[in-house]
Order: C-alpha cells, then structure tokens, then sequence
C-alpha cells in the first residue's frame, strides 16, 4: 500500500520533532533546544541536538541529522513508508492508502517485510490464543496459572502457538506470504532437500513477543508448557536482519517511559519476570533473556537512565561470572547496583509470594552497589588465603578504574579500602599503575581523534587519546603517590589551556576589545615569550604572530577553509561548541569560555593569567625534579631560590585569578 500524499503531508504537519525523539531519548531542555546523548553513536555527554523551531535534530558528534521522519527512519531501521506509518499511529491520523497490493508492500525492502511477518505472526498467535480451543485449555489456563491477568497478556500482546507442524506456515502462505520470508524471520524451519515448504519453528508454547524500542515486533521467545526433557524449556528467535539479540532489551517498549519518569531501570533474567514485576506495578524492568549482559543493551538503557539495578537470582558460580562482565557497565558512566534474592526465587516468584510492597520494600534493603557487592563477593570467596586476597585487590581496584567520574572513584577506592583493610593511597597507586598499563598499550588512533575535535563534550568522553588519558583519572590529593600523579596529568591539563587559549584567537581573535585594540593584538601582547607545546597549536599560535607582525589579524574563515583538514577540523568543532560547553569542562579544565561576546576580554585575561599560572606550575615541576638529582648543597639552594620566585608568581597569579572570577 502507497500512503496517498494529503496524508504525508497531515503526518509532517502534525508530528513534532521534540515528541517524536522523546519516546526514544531523554531530551533536557537547553535555552530554545533540547539536548541528549545522541542515540547514533556512543557518548557520555550530550551533542545530540533537537531545534524545536526548525523542527530538525542534529548531532555535532556523528553528523546525524533530519527531520522527525528521518529520525524514525534511522532510530528504527525502517524505510520512509514505514516512518510514515508510524508517525500515523502516534498521531491517530488515519492514513489514506492508495491501492498498492500486500505483494507489492512486500518487496519494498526486506525489513520492511519483515516486520509486516513478523506483525502477521503475532496476531496469529494472539488469536491462536483465543479463539482456538487448545489456546484456551492450555495457553489462557497456564498464563492464569502464573498469575497473569487479561489486561497483562494484552499489554504484551502474549500468545500461543498449537501443536501442530505447520499452523503458521500454512495460513500464511495461505495469505500470499512467501515461505521465504517466512524463513528469513525465523517462523519457518525448512530441511535442505525436502519437498516441503518446512514446519513451523514454535510448535505447542506460549509466545512472547520481543519488541523493539519502536514497540515493532522483531523476534519470538517460546516457553514449552509440557514436560519434555528433550525440548529446550524456551525457544527464541534466530537471529534475524531485524532482530540481533545482543541489541535488545525484552520490555524495553513497555518500559522506556517508567524507566524515564522514575530514572531508574531494573535489568531481570526472564520473560516472565518482566512480565510479573509490570504486573505488581513495576514497570521499569527490561529483561537479557538468559544472555549475559552486552554493551549495546547496557547503552540501550542509558539511553534512558544512567541508573541500572541488576536483579540475580544466580548461584555462586553465576555470580562471579557476571561480576567479570559488569565492568563494561562501569565503562559506561552508568550507576549499577545489585539485588541478590534469596536461594530459589526468581523476581517473578518472589513478587508473587510477598506481593509488590513488600518486594519493593526488599529491593530498597537489598540493594548494594556494584563495587561494593563485588568486594564483598570477592572476599568472602578468598577467605584468609593472602594470595587471593591480592587477587581481589586486583580485581577490585581494575573495576573502580573503569568508573569515568573522579570522585565516584574516589569514594569507592575509600570504601573498599576500609572493607579490604588495606591502605587507600596502596589502592589509588594501583590503580593508577594499572591505568598506565592500559594507556601505554598503543593505539592506532589518529590525531583525529583528540579531544579537541569533538563538539561540546565533557571531559569524560576522552578515550584514553595520544594525548594521554583523561587528566583526573590520575589525580590524587596525597603526598603518598607523587610520582603516580604529575607528568601527565599537567600535560594534559596544559594541552587544554592551551586550547582554550588557541581557540579564543580563532574564533574572536578579530574581535574588538576596546576601539583599536583586537583581542588577537592583546592576547599576543600578553603571552610574548610564551610558547606552545602541542605541535598543532604551536604551528596557529606561529600563525597569528607571524600575521600579526604583518599588521594582518587572521580571521576565523582563513582557519575554517584552512587547507589542513587537521585545523578545519578543529575550527569547525570550536564553531558548534561555541556557546555550549559544559560548565564541568570548563570547572575541571580550569578554562573560561566565553559564553557571549561581551564578556571576551574578561575571558581573555583570565585565560591569560591560567596559562601563566601553568606555566609556573610547569616550571615549578622542573624544579623539584632537579632538586632531586641536585648532588651539591649550592646546587640546592640555587634550585630552592628558583621554585620559591615560582611559588610566589603562582600564588600571586591565583589571588588575581580569585578576584577577577570572584
Ligand atoms: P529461567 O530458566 O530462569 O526461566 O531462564 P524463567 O524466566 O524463570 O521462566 P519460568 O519462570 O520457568 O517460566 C531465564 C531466561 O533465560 C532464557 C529465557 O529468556 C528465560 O526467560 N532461557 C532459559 C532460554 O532462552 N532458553 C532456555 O532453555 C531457558
Ligand atoms: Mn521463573
């Protein structure tokens, strides 16, 4: 079927932008747009961008942009037919059709097909359910057996399939689908040289439909009601070119808003957990379906919250495996805690054995956060043998590192401290010898991708770059662990400064502070004698002196159509970040930004006095490694003079850094 273009264009008018990608991200509002993690890439830290007015979204990051139709496309993976339908259906337009016959519908596109199969299926097994006489007698009798209302089983468009070879296939066939489609959705099992179309992969089970966050259905887990040693107790699914199981949560369509509103998201084993919990009026629970957790799932869920409670019923052994994957939660900012329960219970059995206050009750008492739970865990399975209670300290501090908050990480290397009885500052070096590990291991990565070159992101969305790790990830107030902590830590932080520095001139560097006098012509005034040590910036900063010395004020666009794409990749992320980075970037990096003109040559000067600061810093640095290696009793006093000019320069530069911020 064709939609008729009075309803395309219905559809346009009526869908709103905001709307449309708030069923699928959380969108905070930020002044006249609204801003979230895009959901195309992986990031921590919001470039995904919605403009209300023009009604368009766009991603500073990845590049994606659109309107509301192009958003559903790809969020969803569907052509613009499909798109439209389902703009239709969250707008209740109703869609005017002009004859296209279901053949036609068919060889659209493969997915497209796919999901109209799939969609068949489901309400064949819905109607399986009701309206034959074993769906009744087996399927209803066993879903009430279980506790499941009429209201339920609809909300999750549950349902069964007969004992029979070929109930599906034949109808549908029968429909003027084609056995191949069939097969390639996973309903059709056909034997290679066999005469026959094949026999139907869910025989005599109840059905669950898996659906997509778009609430399409995509995929089929079967649970078998008889008692058949043989037979797998569910049956799932293949993997599909819709359906790739490491990508989807069961129930996250029924439960995205509740996990929104409440922030929050309870990961479960099971189907019938999900379904149990939505029942007892827990709606924010997505199941992994018996596979251990995968990053696109955890990211799934942090599309929505960054707070995952992880519900076990394992066994010891089980445990300790999941702890070993649960470290790629950490890896993703995301706050994990654990609710172990009890020998034998289920989420599902438990709810329905104390009733649903109770069972929230136990999750509040229950709870503990992933480290902790871990440690725990850990130390009770090494008893008092030493060797294994290094293996713990081990394995502890390499989760804690994977944290991206500082001070999260601080707590915990606290906490666990006191639990492992051992020394914090011992963890905290650890930890940081561990990181260097990991940094030192090199990678193929291009200059491309520094920090610099990404839009508005906050500094947790460094990767361990070239230019070394993130610098708080080495950051420790103690005496105990110099060594662990400076070098580049203060690179790092210079790179930025730097930056800060390099991009004020690119991007106001004609801008006129006072009649005459440009910001370029200040800035450079104040910094004479001062040099950059990141090659790139050393090379603009060259640029600007040596223009400048020729009474030439270098402008934006010369550095915007620079023939480097390395500096037009730079100018051009400065450009979108102009106005919108984040007060945690600018906090941690010690960097003001100019969040409007009119306040440059205050930004201006106070970039000024932090780089001197750096600078001295630096230079302090120096001298106290000098001091070490100093063999006579001159040398040190000359080294000691040199850091106390240093410290007084600092001290000055932080008292006047203190009275222009104040
Ligand atoms: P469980 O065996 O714990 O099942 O498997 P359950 O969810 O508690 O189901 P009931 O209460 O016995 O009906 C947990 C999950 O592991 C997957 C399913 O997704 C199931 O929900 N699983 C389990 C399979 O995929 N295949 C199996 O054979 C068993
Ligand atoms: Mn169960």
């Amino acid at each position: 079927m064709r939609i008729n273009p009075e309803t395309v264009d219905r559809i346009k008018q009526t869908a709103d932008i905001v709307e449309v990608v708030g069923d699928f991200v959380s969108l905070k509002k930020k002044g006249a747009n609204y801003s979230a993690c895009c959901p195309f890439h992986n990031e921590k830290s919001p470039s995904f961008n919605v403009n209300p007015v023009r009604q368009i979204f766009k991603c500073f990051g990845c590049g994606a942009a659109g309107d509301a139709i192009k958003f559903v496309m790809d969020i969803d993976g569907v052509g613009y037919g499909e798109a439209l339908r389902y703009l239709a259906n969250k707008y209740q337009i109703e869609i005017q059709e002009e004859e296209v016959t279901d053949e036609e519908a068919l060889r659209q596109n493969t997915r497209d097909s796919l999901y109209i199969i799939l969609n068949f299926a489901k309400n064949f097994y819905q109607q399986q359910l009701h309206e034959t006489d074993e769906g009744q007698s087996v399927g209803i009798s066993y879903f009430r057996e279980r506790g499941f209302t009429s209201d339920i089983q609809k909300k999750f468009e549950l349902g069964y399939s007969t004992d029979t070879w070929d109930a599906l296939t034949k109808e549908a066939l029968q429909k003027g689908y084609t056995a191949d489609i069939l097969s390639k959705a996973g309903l059709l099992i056909h034997k290679e040289g066999s005469q026959t179309a094949g026999y139907d992969r869910f025989r005599g089970r109840v059905i669950f439909p898996i659906h997509n966050v778009a609430g399409k259905v995509i995929a089929f887990g079967a649970r078998i009601l008889k008692t058949d040693k043989s037979q797998p107790k569910y049956l799932n699914s293949p993997e599909t070119e819709v359906y790739h199981k490491s990508d989807i949560l069961y129930g996250i369509y029924q439960a995205k808003n509740a996990i929104r509103q409440l922030e929050a998201c309870y990961l479960v084993e099971g189907y019938t957990d999900v379904v149990s919990l939505h029942q007892a009026g827990i709606e924010n629970v997505v199941a992994s379906s018996g596979t251990s957790l995968t990053t696109e799932q955890i990211r799934l869920i942090g599309r929505f919250t960054p707070n995952i409670t992880i519900l076990y019923d394992g066994d010891m052994a089980g445990i300790k495996a999941a702890l070993r994957g649960l470290d790629l939660v950490l890896e993703e900012g995301l706050n994990v805690s654990i609710v172990l329960f009890p020998d034998g219970e289920d989420p599902d059995s438990y709810v329905r054995r104390v009733g649903a206050e109770a069972f929230k009750e136990y999750l509040k008492k229950a709870s503990r956060d992933f480290i902790t739970f871990k440690t725990e865990t850990l130390l009770q399975d090494a008893g008092n043998d030493p060797f294994r209670l290094a293996a713990v300290i081990g394995e502890v501090v390499n989760s804690i590192i994977k944290i991206p908050d500082a001070i999260k990480r601080q707590v915990f290397f606290h906490r666990t401290s006191e639990m492992m009885k051992v020394d914090e500052q011992m963890l905290i070096s650890e930890g940081n010898k561990l990181l260097r590990k990991l940094h030192t291991q090199p990678k193929p990565q291009e200059r491309g991708n520094r920090p610099g070159n990404f839009a508005p992101q906050g500094p947790q969305d460094i990767p361990f770059s070239d230019d070394g790790p993130p610098p708080d990830f080495f950051e420790s107030e103690s005496p105990a662990a110099p060594e662990e902590t400076d070098e580049q830590t203060q690179r790092t932080k210079l790179y930025y400064q730097e930056e800060a520095f390099i991009r004020l001139l690119v991007l106001y560097g004609a801008n006129e502070l006072e009649p005459t006098i440009s910001v370029c012509a200040y800035v450079l005034g104040e910094i004479q004698g001062i040099d950059f040590k990141d090659p790139v910036f050393h090379h603009l900063l060259t640029l600007f002196r040596e223009n400048f010395g020729r009474q030439i004020v270098l402008q934006t666009d010369y550095f915007q159509n620079h023939h480097e794409s390395e500096i037009r990749d730079l100018t051009i992320s400065w450009l979108t970040s102009k106005y919108e980075l984040s007060s945690l970037w600018t906090e941690k990096f010690e960097i003001y930004v100019p969040s409007e003109i009119d306040v440059l040559d205050k930004s201006s000067f106070i970039n000024i006095l932090r780089l001197k600061k750096a600078f001295i810093e630096e230079k302090m640095k120096i001298c106290m490694e000098d001091l070490k290696k100093a063999t006579t009793e001159e040398d040190e006093n000359a080294i000691m003079n040199e850091y106390i000019f240093y410290k007084g320069i600092s001290m000055a530069a932080a008292k006047e850094l203190g009275s222009v911020i104040g």
